[in-house]
């Protein structure tokens, strides 16, 4: 059967992702043919830089594209087959105050874990159901791709509140240890791994992993991880890749100790914050945090390539490059138009997944995807370990959404004061009053 042609409406059209999502697109183009994209955003401002750029690129290497751009939810999701979704609601500025309010209370800052996450989750809600809402009104067949972060908190929102929505919650993350673990072991193409791996986002842990023939390939990924982390699976992609700031660095570095802690395990990078938070607080800058090294580096890059392609009017020797790493969205979009029926790690609901473990937690799992969705591939018994670690977590997340839904502050402190970044409820008071007066307007009015 001949493919059809797809409609994409790109949320967060100003996204420092924006243009290396929409380059992979036109790449892709032989096996997820797109006849029409539109970038979708609520901040016009930023928004046309990234839009007016692509435009000059489309119109150079794909002038059949149907391109355009707007802040008119109608306009954006009319006629639509994907949304592909990454907003930050807040921008660069209020992940600052995510990173630096808990850091002066002595707790790490982070984007999607901690207090910071926690924040971050508050604002998020609302943002995705927001784009969530336009796309059921206005293409209620579409699929809604999401990595808008933090993809744990959003997911049980989704879970809870919209658990009719076409929505699938998925992480690059895994994606980028894949590759690093194909390339340790001499593979080129991740795709060629079978693994297995349970977990939440940003709190997972990989127990399989075997060639294409079925070779056991733990014991040389082991040797890897026991001897310097994820080091060894650095590729030299030069300045393209993603990941390669000194901060990643040191983080799949780290990944050596967290990988001590469990052996029998391949952990995700992340598990650095819950396990070594200390070690995150001493090696912190409370003065210059990611959110500072993004906005010197990544946002200045992205937007400074934009302006310069709109200032000589041509693209052409410009900085602009398809996000290679990207094209697992490619794949996801395909499976679901296609039935492919590939392998995907998904944040679902466990549903029994995991079968020791909370039936109404979001995990991340294997899951094979295809036209009518997801089926999970059952991980079986979780060892004591992760199950403690992971009980205590998606209790936090769950309050987290509770809280946002009740607007209850009491939910929100015991959120605080069950994540394992932070040490007491005295604390984590004192962090949630600070957060509370930086996210006015952006965080329902808790009582
Ligand atoms: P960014 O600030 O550069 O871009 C986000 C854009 O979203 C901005 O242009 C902003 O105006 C827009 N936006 C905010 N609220 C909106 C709303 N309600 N409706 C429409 N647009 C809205 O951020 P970035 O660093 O490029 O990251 C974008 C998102 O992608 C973040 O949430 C980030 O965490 C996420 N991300 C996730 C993964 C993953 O693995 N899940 C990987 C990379 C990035
Ligand atoms: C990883 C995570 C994402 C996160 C991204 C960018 O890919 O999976 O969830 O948003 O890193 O982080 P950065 O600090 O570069 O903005
Ligand atoms: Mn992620």
């Amino acid at each position: 059967m001949a493919k059809k042609s797809y409609s994409v409406t790109i949320a967060g059209g100003g996204s420092t992702f924006t243009p290396g999502i929409a380059l992979m697109l036109l790449e892709e183009h032989d096996r997820f043919p797109v006849d029409r994209v539109v970038f979708y955003d609520n901040n016009a401002e930023r928004q046309e830089i990234v839009a007016k750029a692509c435009e000059i690129y489309f119109k150079e290497n794909a002038p059949d594209l149907d391109f355009s751009y707007t802040t008119d939810p109608e306009k954006a999701f009319t006629g639509v087959d994907f949304v592909l979704a990454h907003i930050r609601v807040g921008l660069y500025a209020m992940r600052e105050l995510d990173e630096k309010i808990p850091l002066k209370h002595g707790v790490l800052g982070q984007e999607t874990c901690g207090a910071g996450g926690i924040a971050y989750g508050m604002r998020s809600i609302g943002g995705v159901f927001e784009i969530l809402d336009y796309m059921e009104k206005y293409s209620p067949n579409a699929w809604m791709l999401n990595y808008s972060n933090p993809a744990a908190i959003v997911a049980e929102a989704c879970r809870l509140l919209r658990p009719n929505s076409r929505i699938i919650n998925i992480c690059d993350m895994p994606i980028d240890l894949m590759d690093k673990m194909a390339h340790m072991c001499g593979i080129k193409d991740r795709r060629e791994l079978q693994y297995s791996y349970f977990g939440l986002n940003h709190f997972g842990w990989f127990t399989e992993i075997y060639d294409k023939e079925g070779n056991d390939l733990m014991p040389e990924i082991k040797r890897h991880m026991a001897k310097n982390g994820y080091m060894d699976g650095f590729e030299t992609a030069g300045d393209k890749a993603q990941h390669i700031d000194e901060s990643w660095v040191h983080t799949f570095g780290k990944a050596k100790d967290v990988y001590a802690v469990d052996p029998e395990t391949i952990p995700n990078t992340y598990l650095k914050y819950y396990l070594f938070p200390d070690y995150v607080v001493e090696t912190s800058n409370p003065d210059y945090t990611r959110a500072n090294e993004v906005m010197d580096g990544r946002e200045k890059k992205v937007f400074g390539a934009c302006r310069e392609i709109i200032e000589k009017g041509t693209a052409k020797g410009s900085d602009f490059e398809a996000d290679a790493h990207a094209t697992y969205i490619v794949d996801l979009a395909c499976a679901l138009a296609e039935n492919t029926l590939e392998r995907f790690l998904l944040i679902v609901p466990n549903d029994g997944a995991i079968s020791n473990f909370d039936p109404t937690a979001m995990v991340e799992v294997p899951c094979i995807v295809g036209k009518n969705g997801y089926e999970k591939i059952c991980q079986g018994q979780i060892p004591q370990f992760q199950k403690g670690m992971m009980e205590q977590q998606v209790s936090v997340e769950k309050l987290v959404v509770q809280a946002w839904a009740e607007g209850s502050y009491q939910k929100l402190w015991q959120a605080l004061t069950l994540s394992a970044t932070i040490p007491s409820a005295k604390i984590a008071k004192d962090v949630l009053d600070d957060l509370i007066e930086a996210n006015k307007g952006f965080w329902p009015e808790l009582s």
